[in-house]
């Protein structure tokens, strides 16, 4: 994300929160399966041919590529013309980062568990909020966007920005979709932890595929006002006239909105210095979630930097409604755990969590999620910079998304960054070139330019035939 890579402005850690789900602006951001699970060719898009069921090293089998279906634990999505995914992207399915122990995602959500359980004790033995962390990341449209009240105009929704299986299936863009299913299974307070994937620009701090941590806490009348007295007097929901203002919904009241923002920003303060430390300066930024409001994001000073570290508000009543909790009044909050941990622990770049380099995973191989660890970077191997540039097709629509996809899904791990140098259009030609700049890296020896010439030279030919561009 551009905003992230600039120095001068604020760094956003859930970045891609942000540019996919508020109203204004709008865009949208991949891994090593250790068993290298995946050659280039076997992209759908690229080449027709069938890829196997791959196992995940627990031996289960996790997806398998045909012309006329994806097969994603045991499920079975046929191919239309929404599919986009790609086994490359399918194969970080496999990987549940967040589920293993030694890695740093994997002690921040330890650390964030850790700490909504001490916030929250309960008067049973089990704790209050239930942590979900391996729900399947293949979700509906209606889970993804429908079930939160997202609009279906929402550019949110757009393929350019999302891997879709077919049209009525995703992998989910974010935790949120699981909020409506697992309200109307009963629960008032759960975790869900999880891959998320998005489609986007590639450069040190977007991978397609990142974590996200999300919380729901719905409370009733004697939950929001403790005391009994008061709780007495005062409502949860409007009776008389129902006015949204920018403050609340139309039917709450003031009071039950007052009390719920005061807990949840509680919370989230002191959840943001049980990991930064208590000297971390905050701010609260105002925000638009379409399943939100009032929404908020709230932002970190760390080592001299703006980050947003989550986007939270009081949730949409109608989402309650329709789950059959519409008695209760809920906060959520949504934060996304790679940016986090890079901050934490001083990591540099964000393909580094999927890294099966012993001396990355060496580092993190800690039991207790809370060791201060600084990452030493493993000595960096030089980057090799190689130029593409290409007309882009007549009379047809050209993503750069589409492109990024491509690089990646060839490239693999090895691609650093793609960024778009140049672009131009020729008056007499009647056409528009395109120059993209790709730097490509291995983290755990040196590349050579002569191996980068051969990944560039298999991009070439690639763009060519699947984009129909025509390189210069
Ligand atoms: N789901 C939002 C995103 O990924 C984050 C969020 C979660 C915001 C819950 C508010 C409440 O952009």
């Amino acid at each position: 994300m551009k905003m992230a890579s600039c120095a001068c402005a604020p760094l956003s850690v859930t970045g891609m929160i942000q540019r996919s789900f508020k109203i204004s602006k709008f865009l949208l951001p991949q891994s090593t399966c250790s068993s290298g699970y995946l050659r280039l060719s076997h992209s759908r898009n690229y080449s027709q041919s069938v890829v196997n069921p791959v196992e995940n090293g627990n031996g289960d089998v996790n997806f398998a590529v045909t012309p006329t279906a994806t097969i994603l634990n045991g499920k079975t999505y046929p191919v239309d013309e929404y599919t986009n995914v790609n086994p490359k992207i399918l194969s970080y399915t496999c990987r549940k980062l967040h589920l293993q122990k030694y890695n740093p995602l994997c002690h921040v959500k330890r650390r964030i568990i850790d700490f909504i359980y001490k916030e929250f004790p309960s008067r049973t033995r089990s704790p209050l909020f239930s942590v979900f962390d391996d729900l399947d990341p293949a979700v509906s449209v209606e889970q993804n966007f429908d079930s939160i009240l997202i609009p279906k105009d929402h550019p949110s929704r757009k393929k350019s920005d999302n891997y879709y299986l077919n049209n009525n299936h995703l992998l989910r863009a974010h935790t949120s979709s699981h909020q409506a299913e697992l309200i109307r299974s009963g629960l008032n307070n759960f975790l869900v932890v999880g891959d998320v994937y998005r489609r986007d620009e590639i450069d040190k701090t977007h991978f397609p595929a990142f974590h996200q941590v999300e919380a729901v806490r719905l409370c009733g009348l004697h939950d929001v006002f403790r005391d009994e007295n008061i709780a007495r007097e005062l409502k949860l929901f409007e009776t008389g006239k129902c006015v949204r203002t920018p403050e609340k919904q139309e039917t709450h009241t003031v009071d039950a909105v007052m009390m719920m923002t005061s807990a949840l920003k509680t919370t989230l303060i002191k959840l943001v210095q049980h990991l930064f430390g208590k000297d971390v300066e905050t701010r609260w930024v105002e925000t638009f979630f379409p399943f939100t409001h009032p929404s908020w994001e709230l932002e970190v000073n760390y080592n001299g930097e703006w980050l947003e570290v989550l986007g939270c508000g009081i949730m949409e009543q109608s989402i309650l409604q329709n789950a059959g909790a519409g008695d209760k009044i809920g906060w959520a909050f949504g934060l996304g755990l790679e940016r986090l941990a890079m901050k934490l622990y001083q990591i540099p770049d964000i393909r580094l969590f999927w890294s099966v380099d012993s001396g990355v995973v060496h580092q993190f191989k800690v039991d207790d999620p809370y060791a201060p660890i600084i990452y030493k970077p493993v000595s960096q191997y030089p980057p090799c910079k190689n130029d593409i540039s290409f007309w882009l097709p007549e009379n047809s629509t050209f993503s750069s998304a589409d492109f990024y996809d491509l690089v990646r899904s060839i490239g693999g791990e090895l691609v650093e960054q793609v960024s778009l140098v140049d672009e131009f259009y020729h008056k007499k030609k009647q056409r528009w070139s395109h120059c993209y700049r790709i730097i490509y890296r291995d983290m755990s020896k040196t590349l050579t330019q002569e191996e980068a010439n051969v990944i560039h030279a298999a991009v070439e030919q690639a763009a060519a035939k699947n984009l129909r561009v025509d390189i210069r």
